[in-house]
């Protein structure tokens, strides 16, 4: 397997450069071969895994084991982008936990980093898993993992004193060693302050156009993922539609004796038919 060009010096050195960093999810071979190819900087195998893959309703659902399981697939296909693991619920509850977790997708998926929403105790947590060599990306403002319900997915940060925290608390990340930080649901001045203030870049996601780079879950930007549509998603493609079109044509066809016709049949000689009969 040849190593991945995009290494963390080229993301910190995009945001010195004042150029975007792209990012985008991946779950699988097909799709991290596509985003690899299409030039995108990071892919992150995300806990979204259990949404829009495993039909689960919430992230706090999906586990280590399934993450690896994932990433092993996309590390196989991405050669280029910078792979990053989403640490999982439950998977950071100490710091020995932590570390031993981070290490798991670093030498059994290939993961070059790591990904960890925010919790109390996530500096001290973040520090120890850099000081084992694992880059840590940072996830502030909504984070997904810490909803008890969907009615808690919500944008995070529409005051003063909410949005101070989230500053401060990105700042304790830097701090702490992060290479980069995710910055969801927030709104978009508090996301260019902290983006401002921070050295690290900072990755949006329903953060506004003043984050370092941005990110999107993909089953969501190419319509294969229907359940919900958070706001700050842009459709891109409905895939979903082009797929049940051909699905739909192709029992048709197989109901109609359409499909195979001879351009999709294998023959054999005469003679040997006849013989077999
Ligand atoms: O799991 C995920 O997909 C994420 C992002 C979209 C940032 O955490």
């Amino acid at each position: 397997m040849t190593g991945q060009s995009i290494t963390i010096w080229d993301i910190l050195e995009k945001k010195q450069k004042s150029e975007k960093i792209t990012m985008l999810t991946a779950y699988d071979y097909p799709l991290g071969l596509l985003l690899d190819r299409a030039g995108i900087d990071i892919v992150l195998v995300g806990d979204s895994l259990a949404n829009v893959v495993l039909g689960l309703e919430s992230t706090r659902e999906v586990g280590m084991e399934e993450m690896i399981h994932h990433a092993k697939a996309v590390r196989r296909a991405v050669k280029n982008a910078l792979l990053v693991g989403d640490m999982p619920f439950g998977s950071y509850k100490t710091e020995k936990i932590a570390v031993k977790n981070a290490r798991r997708f670093v030498k059994e998926a290939g993961c070059r980093a790591v990904k960890m929403e925010w919790f109390p105790g996530c500096p001290k947590v973040t520090a120890t898993i850099v000081k084992a060599g694992i880059p840590v990306m940072g996830h502030v403002g909504l984070t997904p993992q810490a909803a008890k319900t969907r009615k808690d997915l919500k944008v995070q940060g529409v005051n003063a004193a909410s949005a101070r925290k989230i500053i401060e608390n990105a700042m304790a990340l830097e701090r702490a060693g992060c290479f980069s930080i995710v910055l969801e649901c927030i709104p978009d001045k508090v996301a260019s302050l902290i983006s401002k203030k921070l050295t690290i870049p900072t990755i949006g996601i329903g953060a506004g156009v003043g984050c370092d780079g941005q990110v999107l879950v993909t089953h969501d930007i190419l319509g294969l993922f229907d359940r919900f549509k958070p706001r700050f998603v842009k459709r891109y493609a409905n895939l979903n539609d082009s797929i049940l079109a051909a699905v739909i044509r192709y029992r048709d066809e197989v109901r109609e004796k359409k499909f195979p016709n001879q351009d999709y049949r294998f023959t054999m000689k005469q003679k040997e038919a006849d013989k077999l009969l």
